[in-house]
């Protein structure tokens, strides 16, 4: 079942995942899932959503979809994340960083696998929330990040105006080894 909740997708990558995703059935992770936008358009007969987020007063909106497996777990402790290591044939994050267990992220991705990371960078204080440095990644940050062993299939920097101008990072990045 589609969503009957309006909420606005992220369609870079929604748009990207239907180019990538193979006809077998793959595993997407959204990684702090909140509201379910992303999750809740993207699960499907072949597409498994694992949504995990801290807030279960969101997660509780669209845990009973089918295809969606949701998480209810703060990100940012010292315990391990409850997610499977090399499990996930795409990982999804929008509007969301930490940067101390960031490169954790790729130990969830099979050899093969896709990160879709899109969120606020520096310049966007000029604009609206998040202003605070801690959310606001750096110039090629997303790069810098990911590059060392892995693919950049695409980035951008800049501003997106969508209703409202906001600043961000896109980055599509593959894992290879
Ligand atoms: C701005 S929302 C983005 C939600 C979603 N990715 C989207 O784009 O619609 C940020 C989300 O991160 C979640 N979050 C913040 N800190 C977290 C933590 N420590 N552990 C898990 N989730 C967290 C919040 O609950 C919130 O749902």
């Amino acid at each position: 079942m589609k969503s009957k909740i309006n909420k606005q997708q992220t369609t870079w990558i929604i748009e990207q995942i239907k180019l990538l995703a193979p006809k077998r059935k793959i595993q997407i992770l959204d990684f702090a899932s909140g509201n379910g936008r992303n999750s809740i358009h993207l699960a499907g007969k072949n597409k498994n959503i694992t949504a995990i987020d801290k807030d279960s007063t969101k997660l509780v909106q669209y845990s009973y979809f089918k295809y969606i497996n949701t998480i209810c777990f703060d990100l940012e402790t010292d315990q391990n994340w409850p997610l499977k290591e090399k499990y996930y044939d795409i990982i999804i994050v929008v509007n969301y960083l930490y940067r101390p267990k960031i490169k954790n992220l790729m130990n969830l991705l099979k050899i093969g696998g896709y990160l879709f990371y899109e969120t606020f960078s520096i310049g966007n204080e000029r604009y609206g929330s998040p202003k605070n440095p801690n959310f606001l990644l750096r110039d090629r940050e997303l790069i810098n990040l990911f590059s060392e062993k892995n693919e950049i299939l695409s980035y951008f920097d800049g501003k997106i105006i969508d209703g409202k101008i906001s600043v961000k990072q896109r980055c599509l990045i593959k894992k290879t080894s």
